[in-house]
């Protein structure tokens, strides 16, 4: 059994319990002058910290959906992916067979779903021919406006099918033959050289459009599997909607997640989950706009969709799925919808009113009674109860008037804001608008989006809401991120978030949400660095950026205290939280030298000498994690003894310490 990267963090946690308070090289010997202080003022409480504060924000982006999260194996199950190639489908001839596959559309499974294979053997020869699946193994892509770099990135593909000794692999498949074929139609799981771990025959394919399941066991564990559909007989098949998931999915569900990456989700204890996009709601052009309600209801008559990001989207993982991830992971549903505006492509105002319906429609679908027209499906893809969708996006970063128009412009954004805004108010007062930017109205919460190009210019925005008017819109930072001169995310990087969220706690009244982006990245598919989680098809890891990200949430105070501390290149919050009374104080150390810092609780109450410490930390500023060393910066769980109303502690370099002290009863 592979052990899961949080197990291991959770190891070097439980391993690390050990007394601190003084630098190990400085015992025994008096303690060193401080060179900062920190004051924390529990009797100076400040604002409310916002319960929703943090989430995260899930993109089908670098394949963290199709190829990610969605269990989903097989790349290009429907054959739709590119207009020309069976891509990800490769012909397999044994011996000296005589075979050839082409894409076919001239019977359609269904008229979403136009395109088939068709697998043509000639002369199997006492071999066998098929077609052969790898997975996800990373390809170039075809996006047009791709760095080379990235192109290099997607060509050192890790490991593509992964599959586990012992486990259960539910295969299905479409399938047709032409006149004369006999079969059987073997499908099976195969290490590249051959070896079979796992087959299954099928002897009744006809001549009309058919669906085929079995479970197949695998016998043997292997990195690079594939998933080859043959024969040893002559005869067409065309074949389409061929798939492979594991069962072991999150909560064993059919259609369903990865269990591990759900569970890298659930440790970063998210209050809302914005989807799905970002520039995937948007799409280069309007047909690539996300439209939900061709994300629902049977797999294979879903179209999928050309994803922005430079493949193709199946939309297995749709809007119903989405709804139950937020469900799997007690988080809020944030729906970002598309608003008629694309990278390039306006709806034109009198079509409006379809876009606009589609809004109301989803929060129907969502939320609707079982006997309304959309609530109704809802029910029949399994889910009667509401989801209880509160809160929708109107758009992703329209209407900032960029060149040529790019997204939109600001006048083409307040129409289309204003149109959706009122149809949505006027059905349904209670749900939450959220707008791209401060040039609509009326706006109940504005989405801020801040990536920079180096750590140092995230530090110079950690005071960015200190001034900001409490009578101008709530704010919600719905993307940030250190992108640049970071690596592929490292401390440095992650600490400067660290600062900024800090910047953001203490604003608190006034930026209600945040999150940082992308979420996920599977290795060989980054079209966009850093991310927040990447994963293999085996393994997973989290970013320092990550670990940031869920400490901040497992350590939101529910009430700010005054702090202070007098060192540039420190920050600081202290705050109160009301369940266990603790004072929560976070401290950033961006310095690159221990820091011997006084730490003054101003408090009249005794406080229990002991508090717990968490401590993200690492050798280097530079460090960063990989497939191959998950947890070389995560965060380690400590107990300091000397805690006093005054007492020292040594701030680690380049470091992130969360103290949790207990007042004493
Ligand atoms: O997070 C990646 C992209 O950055 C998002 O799709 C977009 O909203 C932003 O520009």
């Amino acid at each position: 059994m592979m052990q899961h990267p949080l197990d291991k963090v959770l190891l070097i946690a439980t391993a690390a319990l050990i007394p601190c308070g003084i630098c190990p090289a400085q015992e025994a010997k008096p303690a060193p002058a401080p060179q900062a202080c920190i004051t924390v003022d529990p009797g100076k409480p400040g604002v409310m910290v916002s319960p929703t504060l943090y989430g995260i924000f899930f993109e089908e982006i670098n394949r963290a959906g199709d190829g990610g999260l969605y269990a989903e194996l097989l790349q290009n199950r429907s054959f739709e992916d590119a207009p020309d190639d069976p891509r990800g489908w490769t012909l397999l001839k044994e011996g000296n067979a005589d075979a050839r596959i082409a894409l076919d559309k001239s019977q359609p499974l269904n008229p979403n779903n136009p395109t088939s294979l068709r697998l043509e053997v000639l002369n199997p020869n006492n071999g066998r021919a098929g077609i052969c699946n790898e997975g996800f193994k990373g390809r170039p892509l075809d996006y047009a406006n791709l760095l080379a770099a990235y192109y290099e990135a997607v060509k050192k593909a890790t490991a593509g099918l992964y599959v586990e000794a012992g486990k259960d692999y539910q295969v299905s498949f479409y399938a047709r033959c032409g006149e004369g074929f006999k079969g059987p139609l073997t499908v099976s799981i195969e290490k590249q050289d051959g070896t079979v771990l796992a087959s299954c025959g099928f002897t009744d394919i006809g001549g009309q459009w058919q669906k085929h399941e079995a479970t197949l066991a695998v016998s043997g564990t292997d990195l690079n599997a594939c998933l080859v559909v043959s024969t040893r007989q002559p005869g067409t098949i065309w074949l389409d909607m061929v798939s492979l998931f594991p069962k072991e999915t999150y909560q064993d569900r059919a259609n369903g997640f990865r269990p591990d990456l759900v569970r890298m989700l659930q440790a970063m204890h998210p209050s809302f989950l914005r989807f799905p996009g970002g520039c995937f709601v948007e799409g280069d052009s309007l047909e690539e706009a996300f439209r939900w309600k061709r994300t629902i209801g049977d797999v294979a008559v879903r179209p999928g969709h050309w994803c922005r990001w430079g493949y193709r989207s199946t939309d297995g993982l749709g809007f119903h799925e989405y709804l139950l991830l937020c469900e799997d992971l007690v988080a809020a549903p944030l729906f970002v919808i598309n608003v008629g505006l694309a990278h390039r492509g306006v709806v034109p105002m009198e079509q409006i009113q379809e876009w606009v319906q589609d809004a109301l429609d989803a929060i129907e679908y969502a939320n609707g009674p079982t006997d309304s027209k959309w609530g109704a499906l809802r029910a029949q893809a399994g889910h009667p109860a509401p989801f209880h969708l509160k809160t929708i996006e109107l758009g992703n970063e329209n209407g900032e008037d960029r060149e040529g128009g790019f997204g939109g412009t600001s006048a083409q954004y307040q129409e289309r804001y204003a149109a959706f805004h009122t149809a949505i108010k006027a059905r349904y007062p209670d749900i939450t608008l959220i707008a791209n930017n401060r040039k609509v109205s009326p706006v109940d919460i504005v989405d801020d989006h801040c990536y920079v190009h180096n750590p140092d210019l995230l530090l110079q925005r950690v005071g960015q809401y200190d001034g900001y008017s409490r009578n101008d819109p709530k704010v919600y930072v719905g993307e940030y991120a250190v992108i640049e001169n970071c690596g592929l995310g490292n401390l440095k990087a992650a600490l400067a978030e660290a600062a900024y969220a800090i910047g953001l706690e203490r604003n608190s009244d006034a930026v209600v949400m945040a999150c940082y982006a992308p979420l996920f990245c599977r290795k060989g598919w980054d079209l966009w660095n850093p991310n927040a989680i990447v994963f293999d098809a085996r393994r997973v890891y989290g970013t320092p950026s990550y670990h940031v990200q869920a400490l901040f949430a497992a350590h939101r105070p529910d009430q700010l205290l005054a702090s202070a501390v007098d060192k540039p290149g420190v920050y600081v919050l202290g705050g109160k939280d009301e369940k266990t009374g603790q004072i929560v104080l976070k401290a950033v150390n961006t310095g690159d030298t221990p820091l011997e810092t006084t730490i003054r609780i101003q408090s009249a109450a005794k406080l229990n000498p002991k508090a717990r410490v968490i401590t993200l930390a690492s050798d280097k500023a530079t460090d960063e994690n990989t497939l191959d060393e998950p947890a070389k910066v995560a965060p380690v769980e400590s107990v300091c003894e000397v805690v006093a109303p005054e007492f020292q502690y040594c701030l680690k370099p380049c470091s992130l310490t969360i103290f949790r002290i207990d007042i004493a009863k």
